[in-house]
């Protein structure tokens, strides 16, 4: 049944098909407020809505139910044309609830809402307007009525072949390879059509170490259902459904296993190839309930056009495993730099008939201690890593010696690019880049990644608005449950960039790589030049607890130095997180940009 009310697509704070676990997690980002809202779609009843809100520090989820007339209502509550209608009611009278839905929890800007893991609305919407026009000839806002549904109907019964969990015929033996592959982990799937006992799907799982299989039936009534588990017309829905509740499995859907050759095709001008083929495969997933941000607001300098093109190189053409590379596929060109143990060149890899530009990382000097350890530590932190605004692994070469094979920043080290340009970088720019290494960083944290070593010559550039974080040489993985690292001694370490608990007591957290963002941010605004000048590691050590603190560069607006000074505040939990950090941009760049 059509609801009559306002269309919930269009209201930022409707997010979609997202579980509660990602409801909570978006509520808990904006800090709990009192009253907080968001709208999101029930992941197994198609029309019903969940209405999340905040009241004392807890978070309460609402069933809103989708009646036989098409209208809405809380259970044993007043129908409504639609849950739109239904908050704005609620934030007049209680009615039940406890507390007013007063403040919204917008979705970021830019951002469509998700319609089931790993695929937004709009990613749906572009390969229904694919279809429109390949089926009908017509664009997808000319098609009404039956016509339509069956369009909507036949894509989503389809769609399940795209997706980078979707492994066409293979048996089971071959699932239990795969799965084993890159190891298990609890929560680990793919779906395979079946080549054995009349087709049909299954679900292959991965829990404990082991892989468990499960027939998805094709029910009498159309719909797809596991055991005695709730029936789906999609398989789509049925994922959506497993990766928010357990539901009679041995645990929940967390991350895909991805087919070897799962790869999109590249697009003609992006426009004539098949985006139903695989619309997603552009994006880099951190989680499945992720769009990937882009500016809302004007950037001067370079186009946004080679960034895009730049990401669709490495998303394109590498799976999440880390490739061995022969000597052969690889072309060296120029050095970009040297570093304490080997040097940074420029290179080509051949791959999949196509060559993609790579930094490569030697090793020169194999007598330097640890450095071969260093550099394989980097290599399998690097290997889990997949964000656009963290440089991508890509594999390890190995000959003589030991090379790690990159993803290429053309612009090369923030520290050198600012040096350069001096007042001729947009202090725009400057903003924005220092944005996407928030939110680079924001990403590690949530991967339990302690940097440990950042700073701006750290951090690269592949155009003048488009930043990664790299150098993972330091780097740690905490385990669960541990939010800090501890050194048994001091090392070589990079000490002017380094908060005072990491000098003094050797611990290392993300609020330490926070301090370090600070003094990144320093020299961004200081056109690259070095902190603490002619300072000694001691005499920075007495200044800093002395409380004092380096000074505004010139070219820093007030509130961003203001944001430098929290990042520097003595003690660890006074220092914003980098998800606010990441929250104060947005604000300062909408204030600034109107
Ligand atoms: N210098 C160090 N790593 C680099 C990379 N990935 N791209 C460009 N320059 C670099």
């Amino acid at each position: 049944m059509q609801q009559s009310g306002k269309n919930p697509a269009n209201l930022q704070y409707y997010h979609g098909r997202i579980p509660r676990e990602e409801a909570e997690r978006r509520l808990r980002n904006k800090n709990l407020v009192e009253g907080m809202y968001l709208l999101r779609a029930n992941m197994t009843v198609n029309g019903n809505y969940v209405l999340s809100i905040v009241h004392s520090g807890r978070i309460h989820h609402y069933s809103l139910e989708c009646q036989a007339n098409g209208s809405i209502m809380i259970q044993d509550g007043r129908p409504f044309p639609g849950p739109y209608e239904l908050i704005e009611h609620h934030k007049h009278a209680l009615d039940g609830l406890l507390t007013h839905p007063r403040e919204p929890c917008n979705r970021d800007p830019g951002t469509s809402p998700m319609a089931w893991p790993y695929v937004t609305m709009r990613d749906f919407e572009v390969a229904l307007n694919y279809e429109a026009n390949r089926t009908y000839r017509k664009s997808l806002d000319k098609l009404w009525g039956k016509q339509r549904d069956d369009l909507v109907y036949s894509v989503s019964k389809k769609l399940h072949e795209h997706q980078r969990w979707f492994h066409k015929n293979i048996d089971r033996e071959e699932a239990e390879l795969r799965m084993k592959k890159n190891g298990h982990k609890n929560g680990k799937f793919l779906v395979r059509s079946k080549t054995h006992n009349g087709g049909g799907f299954a679900l292959s799982l991965s829990c404990s170490g082991h892989t468990k299989h499960y027939r998805i039936d094709e029910r009498e009534d159309g719909n797809y259902g596991i055991e005695e588990g709730p029936g789906f017309s999609f398989l789509m829905d049925l994922i959506g459904h497993y990766f928010n509740r357990m539901d009679g499995l041995l645990c929940k859907l967390t991350v895909p296993c991805v087919p070897p050759d799962f790869r999109a095709p590249s697009y003609n001008n992006g426009t004539s190839a098949n985006p139903l083929y695989n619309p997603y495969a552009q994006r880099s997933v951190s989680s499945p309930w992720d769009e990937p941000e882009s500016p809302d607001f004007p950037v001067q300098g370079q186009s946004n056009l080679p960034a895009e093109d730049h990401q669709k190189i490495y998303d394109f053409g590498f799976t999440e495993n880390l490739l061995r590379i022969s000597r052969n596929d690889l072309e060296l060109t120029e050095e970009l730099g040297k570093g304490y143990f080997g040097s940074v060149m420029r290179g080509r890899l051949s791959f999949n008939n196509s060559l993609i530009p790579v930094a490569v990382k030697t090793l020169i000097q194999n007598d330097v201690p640890n450095s071969q350890s260093e550099i394989m530590n980097e290599a399998i932190l690097m290997a889990r890593l997949k964000h656009k605004n963290v440089i991508r692994m890509i594999g390890i070469c190995r000959t003589d010696t030991f090379m790690l094979v990159l993803e290429l920043a053309p612009l090369g080290q923030l520290n050198k690019y600012v040096r350069r340009r001096q007042q001729r970088m947009p202090q725009q720019n400057l903003v924005e880049i220092l944005r996407q290494v928030a939110v680079g960083m924001a990403y590690l944290g949530q991967q339990n990644f302690v940097h440990r070593d950042l700073a701006a010559r750290n951090v690269l550039l592949v155009t003048e608005t488009f930043a990664k974080i790299s150098d993972f040489g330091m780097s740690k993985a905490l385990g669960i449950g541990e939010n800090y690292y501890k050194t048994e001694r001091a090392g070589k370490w990079p000490l002017k960039w380094y908060a005072p608990e990491c000098i003094w007591y050797f611990k290392f957290d993300t609020k330490s790589d926070v301090w370090s963002y600070g003094v990144t941010m320093w020299e961004t605004f200081e056109n690259g030049d070095k902190p603490y000048k002619g300072m000694r590691g001691q005499e920075i050590l007495e200044f800093i607890d002395a409380g004092h603190r380096l000074k505004q560069p010139n070219r820093c607006p007030e509130k961003l130095y203001e944001l430098m000074l929290r990042c520097w505040s003595h003690e660890a939990e006074d220092r914003p997180s980098f998800q606010e950090i990441v929250r104060f941009y947005k604000d300062y760049q909408r204030n600034s940009n109107p």
